[in-house]
């Protein structure tokens, strides 16, 4: 293999530049020509793509979002469409393509590979964690950082109130950043989706901290469950006393410059994605799991189901309490 793509795709993640950039000089390095395609699918069908080289990706390491863009690209589910951006690929005689994005993203790269062929190797980029084959994903780590910056503005203001915040946080239908944001950040209560929601224990537990003396209750939330206003409106139907107020930290979550892990991650992954396409290999993701970076068949990947830590979240509900 002489010329691969790369490409980001579905929501940016903090770690995606710090990963384009370690794509780029190693591939350069082992001898391959690298193309980046911009605005992720999208960037292929309008062939939107650029020769880079290694000042091509300077001054991006420590920089959110993604230099290359990102977008939804929903038509990229028809074959019809696909094989037109296999016609772009062809064009350039690009005939290795790492895609960087979640699972949305993972199946695009799998249908190219497994219905035209192409070469591609998958880099978990997202903030939501919630790909069941590896322990980690880019950006995820930045976004646990920043979700804790905001925990712990908040924390001040509550306390000197003594009230209650409902934090809401993103992730889709993964609780994660609110799991790891929710026990850095000492909050007393953590609601994730992969956990039954009982309205009637939340309130139950904002009783008893009051009780126990705490002076502020931070529940944070997974948007996974419901929104923050929703569970402020039912607390207060229940019955709960006292000010209790929201916050939805929306995207301010996902950008920001990407931590030592995040960066450290994408260069890692980057490695190991060049060094499958130089050996011939497509249809594999990496990843990380017990510290060890990984690869895998991408179909199995998908196919794995996510298991919650239910461990971990025991011991929330104990730290919080
Ligand atoms: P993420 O990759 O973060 O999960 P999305 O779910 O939005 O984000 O997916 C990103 C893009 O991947 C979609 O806009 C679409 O172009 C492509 N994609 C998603 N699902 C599929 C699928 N089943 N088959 C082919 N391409 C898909
Ligand atoms: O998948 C990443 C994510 O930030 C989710 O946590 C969130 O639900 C979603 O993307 C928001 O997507 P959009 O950028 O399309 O609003």
């Amino acid at each position: 293999m002489r010329k691969i793509g790369v490409l980001t795709s579905g929501g940016d993640a903090p770690g995606m530049n710090a990963c384009i950039r370690a794509v780029t000089r190693y591939a350069i390095d082992q001898g391959l020509e690298v193309y980046g395609i911009n605005q992720g699918y999208v960037g292929l069908l309008q062939g939107s793509i650029n020769l880079m080289n290694k000042r091509s990706v300077s001054d991006i390491i420590q920089r959110g979002g993604t230099m290359l863009k990102t977008a939804r690209c929903p038509e990229f589910k028809e074959r019809e469409v696909m094989a037109r951006a296999v016609d772009a690929l062809d064009d350039y005689g690009i005939e290795g393509l790492i895609v960087i994005g979640g699972d949305g993203s993972f199946r695009g790269a799998k249908d190219l590979y497994e219905m035209f062929g192409v070469k591609t190797v998958g880099i978990p980029g997202t903030i939501d964690n919630d790909l069941a084959y590896t322990d980690f994903t880019l950006g995820f780590d930045t976004t646990c950082n920043t979700v804790l910056g905001a925990i712990n503005n908040l924390r001040d203001t509550m306390t000197s109130h003594n009230r209650v915040c409902i934090i809401e946080v993103m992730g889709r239908k993964c609780g994660d950043i609110a799991l790891y944001a929710g026990i850095g950040g000492g909050a007393e209560l953590i609601l994730v989706p992969e956990v039954e929601f009982n309205i009637d224990n939340v309130v139950k537990g904002i009783r008893r901290n009051q009780r126990l003396g705490k002076t502020s209750d931070i529940i944070v939330l997974a948007e996974g469950v419901c929104k923050a206003e929703e569970l402020k409106a039912q607390l207060k139907a229940k019955g709960v006393e006292g000010s209790i107020k929201t916050t939805t930290l929306g995207y301010i979550q996902r950008g920001g410059a990407p931590s030592m892990q995040d960066r450290m991650l994408g260069a890692k992954f980057a490695v190991r994605a060049v060094d499958l396409l130089k050996a011939d290999k497509g249809g594999r993701v990496v990843g990380i799991r017990d510290n060890q970076i990984i690869d895998d068949d991408i179909a199995e990947a998908l196919a794995m189901p996510r298991i919650f830590n239910k461990e971990l979240y025991k011991t929330a509900t104990i730290l919080g309490s």
